[in-house]
């Protein structure tokens, strides 16, 4: 197994979490290395659900859990993501570089008054602070783990940070803070008396548990299409969900990355704001959403819901450079007559294979389909693919995975018809 990164091809909630979970048993560590708890992964292990957005999902499994520089880290939220697990009967072994960036609660207020003062072209973010996070990295003036643990530097950047913000939330954004500098103080300082005990150079652990030849894990958060540059600007996260951004979002060189997951859902979602092409239309969206839980692990907001989209799928893999394909919520399929992957795209009356660079060329993509028999994949034969597995498989499901594969060049080697660890396929 060796280095394994785990990337979402779509725009996240492909399933990545369970995936990670599963792979995590045969890992050493599992390293996040970009977003922040923006992110929702579930995890079902016999019936029971976790729910994670910062922690790496290999907690679950007790494995070396590390959060690298390019995540960003808010403080309250890994509290509350620790003392849940604890009740639960899992203790972190967790490690966090000093380079971290954190939010701070002025990010919370700056993210919702920057969605407001957009109105209706909000980006429908997850108002966890995150974007303005990342910001405050760019200008230089963010406040870093290190700086969490020692509380003269933390009282002088909260000093300057706090009083900037008020300002701006007050006379740009017309918000006013409900907490006051020496809140803020207090409870960050205590939070990093709490956690200085997780600080480790996670660049150095890393490269040595590679250099060691263990197997390493690493787990991407959102998915390709949501990237900063590359996905649906502006209606993206703030950070790059790709898998390059391993490299810097740990302090790892490239080639350090043998092989690259692409979780890829067997139909499309996305929350929040932007372009769509393969969207369907409320009635029909509604047998998908349903069937599949399509409802947000942070927000709990309704996903939009599509057919499966390769040109969408051709830009992520160029991007990332899949090596093997994962393919999650075969199941969500079961049941609906007529299946449809768009192929291609007609653009001003051209047929085009790639996803356009810029959204006012999107929005004139129309999807070409091809049309696919339905298959059924309901207990019994979730029964069946777990005794015999990919023989098992119903004739129309393989077409319809061969064709992925296929057009994509890239073989499948899982796949997963259920929530729980055991519904999983292994090719
Ligand atoms: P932000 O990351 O909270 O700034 O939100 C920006 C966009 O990314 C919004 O459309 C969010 O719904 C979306 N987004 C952020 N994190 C996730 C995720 O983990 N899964 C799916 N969508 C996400
Ligand atoms: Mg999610």
């Amino acid at each position: 197994m060796n280095s394994t990164l785990i990337v979402g091809s779509q725009f996240g909630d492909e399933g990545k979490g369970k995936l990670v979970d599963c792979l995590a048993e045969k890992s050493d560590c599992v390293v996040r290395y970009q977003g922040g708890n923006n992110a929702g992964h579930t995890v079902v292990v016999n019936g029971t659900t976790f729910k994670l957005h910062l922690l790496p999902s290999g907690v679950i499994r007790k494995k070396r859990s590390l959060i690298g520089a390019g995540v960003s880290l808010d403080p309250r939220a890994l509290k509350k993501e620790i003392d849940g697990l604890k009740e639960k009967g899992i203790e972190v072994n967790l490690g966090i570089d000093p380079r971290t960036q954190l939010i701070m609660p002025w990010h919370n207020v700056i993210d919702i008054g920057k969605e407001e003062a957009l109105k209706e072209k909000n980006i429908g973010t997850t108002r966890r602070g995150v974007g303005p996070c990342y910001a405050d990295r760019a200008s230089r003036i963010g406040i870093r783990f290190d700086d969490l643990i020692d509380e003269k530097r933390l009282k002088e950047k909260i000093a300057f940070n706090y009083s900037y913000y008020k300002n701006v939330c007050e006379k740009i954004l017309g918000k006013e803070f409900d907490f006051t500098e020496e809140e803020v103080f207090k409870q960050y300082s205590a939070l990093g008396k709490e956690f200085e005990k997780f600080l480790v150079d996670v660049s150095l652990e890393v490269n040595d548990c590679v250099e060691k030849e263990k197997n390493v894990l690493f787990e991407g958060a959102q998915g390709t299409m949501l990237d900063n540059d590359f996905g649906t600007y502006p209606f993206v996260t703030s950070s790059h969900p790709s898998s390059g951004a391993a490299t810097i979002g740990i302090g790892l060189a490239p080639h350090k990355i043998k092989t690259v997951i692409a979780v890829v859902k067997a139909y499309t979602t996305r929350v929040g704001s932007g372009p769509f092409p393969t969207e369907l239309a409320e009635e029909e969206a509604d047998v998908l959403r349903n069937a599949g839980n399509e409802f947000g692990t942070t927000t709990g907001r309704a996903r939009r819901v599509g057919w499966l989209d390769l040109p969408m799928l051709r830009l992520s893999h160029r991007l990332n450079g899949f090596t093997e394909l994962a393919i999650t919520k075969l199941d969500v399929l079961s049941g609906i007559k007529k299946l449809f992957i768009a192929d291609s795209y007609t653009l001003n009356g051209k047929k085009i294979l790639d996803f356009p660079y810029s959204n006012h060329l999107i929005e004139k993509s129309i999807p070409n389909y091809i049309e696919f028999e339905g298959f059924i994949l309901a207990e019994k034969e979730q029964q069946e693919l777990k005794e015999k597995g990919f023989n098992a498989m119903p004739e129309n499901a393989k077409k319809y995975l061969a064709f992925i594969e296929k057009q994509l060049n890239v073989p499948i080697k899982t796949v997963s018809f259920g929530a729980d660890r055991e519904d999983t396929l292994k090719k």
